[in-house]
């Protein structure tokens, strides 16, 4: 297998007024997401995932870096493995994260709720600043395990009340029988937009990742 740093270095992506296009990458790499600040792929027959940064966002790459170091003794963030100037290699985790488990009806219990909550505190208690806590970032994996990624802005000053919004709608109406807990993606997507616009209101709609 080729080094990680060569792996990273396969991915190509073009920028054009801030939209990011994914052109190349090596074909020992599977990609499994992208968010607002890079994309993931599964590394073939291995159980680690490489996040290559976005070229405007690559100095996030380190600061992640530092931060999972943090967590390294908590089982519910992933190992880290490896990173450098524009990635990280960490654990590539099976399962589905919570924007998964909506739209494909997998019942989120109250247990796993409290477990992700036990997460955070656990990160707080190092110093850490748990933000941008959102359904993508969390995964329920198939061994039943709660997995909290994308710790970049675990050490931001500024208060995220985005886990805090979604226990609460959590408990006022998820677990309420008469609430669908099969969701379509693009209702959960239109949702996301307006509580991001409502958070920051000069904020366009659409950027709902
Ligand atoms: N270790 C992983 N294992 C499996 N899927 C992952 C992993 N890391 C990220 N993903 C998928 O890729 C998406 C984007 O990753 P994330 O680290 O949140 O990027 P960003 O910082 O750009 O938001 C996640 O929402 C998830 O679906
Ligand atoms: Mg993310």
């Amino acid at each position: 297998m080729l080094g990680y740093n060569i792996l990273a270095e396969s991915v190509k992506m073009s920028l054009d007024k801030n939209r990011v296009t994914l052109t190349a990458f090596d074909e020992s790499l599977e990609l499994i997401g992208k968010g607002r600040s890079a994309y993931v792929f599964r590394i073939r027959k291995t159980d680690k995932a490489l996040k290559v940064f976005f070229p405007h966002h690559t100095n996030v790459a380190r600061e992640e870096a530092e931060i999972y170091k943090m967590l390294q003794d908590i089982s519910y963030y992933p190992t880290l493995y490896d990173s450098g100037r524009n990635y990280l290699v960490i654990d590539f985790i099976e399962g589905q994260t919570l924007f998964e488990c909506l739209v494909n009806g997998t019942h989120v219990s109250q247990d796993q709720i409290k477990e992700i909550d036990h997460a955070l505190h656990l990160a707080r208690q190092k110093g850490l600043n748990p933000s941008d806590i959102h359904l993508r970032n969390i995964f329920i994996t198939s061994e039943q395990e709660i997995k909290v990624i994308d710790v970049a802005r675990f050490r931001q000053t500024k208060q995220c009340r985005q886990w805090k919004d979604l226990k609460s709608a959590f408990y006022k109406a998820y677990v309420k029988p008469f609430f669908p807990k099969k969701i379509p993606a693009s209702v959960l997507n239109l949702i996301a937009a307006l509580y991001k616009k409502s958070l920051n209101p000069n904020v366009a709609l659409g950027d709902s990742k």
